[in-house]
């Protein structure tokens, strides 16, 4: 490694970016605008021609892509791709932060992170909350959790990547704050598409419903802040005032929605999946409540 690439003031310290998929490409591009040193690894060398160009170094092993800074991103498919990455490396850890960008269960990262220790190395899990374009901008949003010390200490080189949001030491915390918004973003989008394909058969084409629907799904976080100083607090209070949109309302659309589906012959999984959840509410004697009361049976189920 070069005197440049082993600079390490706070300002322009090296880092290394391991997996060149659009998101590490991304991270790679806004840490090499910045004036940091990026060194970079991806199993299909190809990938890294876009950033070599850009200034980044191409690292032969992944020994060498970690020895070469003190900062280690990761962005991978899984982690199961980090270890395929370091199994063989793992003399060059000791000293280094892995900050693992990589979408898993909470159980993987805490794993990794024990895995980490293990051989000398800090870790941070990290969410981001934002696709490949929006990363370095002023909208990207990334979730940290792990040790508070190693996130101030490279604080000002991951808030490259986007806003850091940190949420505390448990390394399972931001992944489990990741696959939550993840699992609203998935199950919004497969809506989307389920009322697209509704709309389809009466002969709207895409162009035209989506907007529509886009537009609705806009106004949700309205919606639900509306007469509500801050939305969940009766959730956490265990209350459910059935004052507006109670179950038995949402159930019975719901069905409205599982029989306009069925009577198109389309896919039933996701209008049925909603189904269930107020079926087991009015089953629990609670259709008189509000909506939110289908978080019991989320919380519980037979
Ligand atoms: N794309 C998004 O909009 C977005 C937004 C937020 C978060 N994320 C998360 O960010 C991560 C990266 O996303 P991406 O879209 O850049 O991912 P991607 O296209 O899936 O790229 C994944 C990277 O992982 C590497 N990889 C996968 N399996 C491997 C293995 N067994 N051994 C070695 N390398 C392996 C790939 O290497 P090769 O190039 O050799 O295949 C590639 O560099 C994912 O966890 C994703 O969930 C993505």
């Amino acid at each position: 490694m070069n005197e440049r690439q082993n600079h390490t003031s706070s300002q322009h310290s090296a880092v290394t970016v391991i997996g060149l998929g659009p998101m590490g490409q991304a991270m790679t591009r806004a840490l090499l605008a910045a004036g940091h040193p990026v060194t970079v690894w991806n199993r299909t060398a190809a990938r890294a021609d876009g950033v070599v160009a850009a200034g980044a170094t191409l690292a032969a092993t992944p020994a060498e892509a970690v020895g070469a800074s003190d900062l280690v991103l990761l962005s991978l498919t899984d982690y199961r791709a980090m270890y395929d990455i370091l199994d063989g490396a793992t003399a060059a850890l000791a000293g280094r932060t892995l900050v693992n960008l990589s979408s898993d269960t909470p159980d993987r990262s805490r794993e990794a992170a024990a895995w980490a220790a293990g051989h000398g190395a800090a870790f941070l899990t990290g969410g981001v909350m934002v696709p490949a374009p929006m990363v370095g901008t002023a909208a990207a949003q990334v979730y940290y959790s792990g040790p508070a010390q190693v996130m101030e200490r490279h604080r000002s080189a991951l808030a490259l990547v986007g806003a850091p949001k940190y949420l505390g030491e448990d390394p399972g915390l931001a992944q489990m704050m990741y696959q939550a918004q993840l699992a609203v973003f998935l199950t919004t989008l497969s809506a989307l598409m389920q009322a697209t394909a509704m709309l389809g058969t009466a002969g709207m084409k895409a162009g035209e419903a989506l907007p529509e629907l886009l537009a609705s799904a806009d106004t949700i976080g309205a919606i639900l802040r509306a007469g509500e100083a801050s939305p969940g607090t009766a959730l956490d209070a265990g209350e459910h005032p059935g004052d507006l949109s109670t179950v038995t309302m949402m159930g019975a659309t719901a069905d409205h929605i599982v029989e306009t589906n069925t009577s198109l012959g389309l896919d039933l999984a996701l209008p049925l999946a909603v189904q269930a959840h107020y079926r087991r509410a009015i089953e629990d004697g609670h259709g008189g409540d509000n909506w939110t009361r289908i978080i019991d049976g989320i919380r519980s189920p037979r």
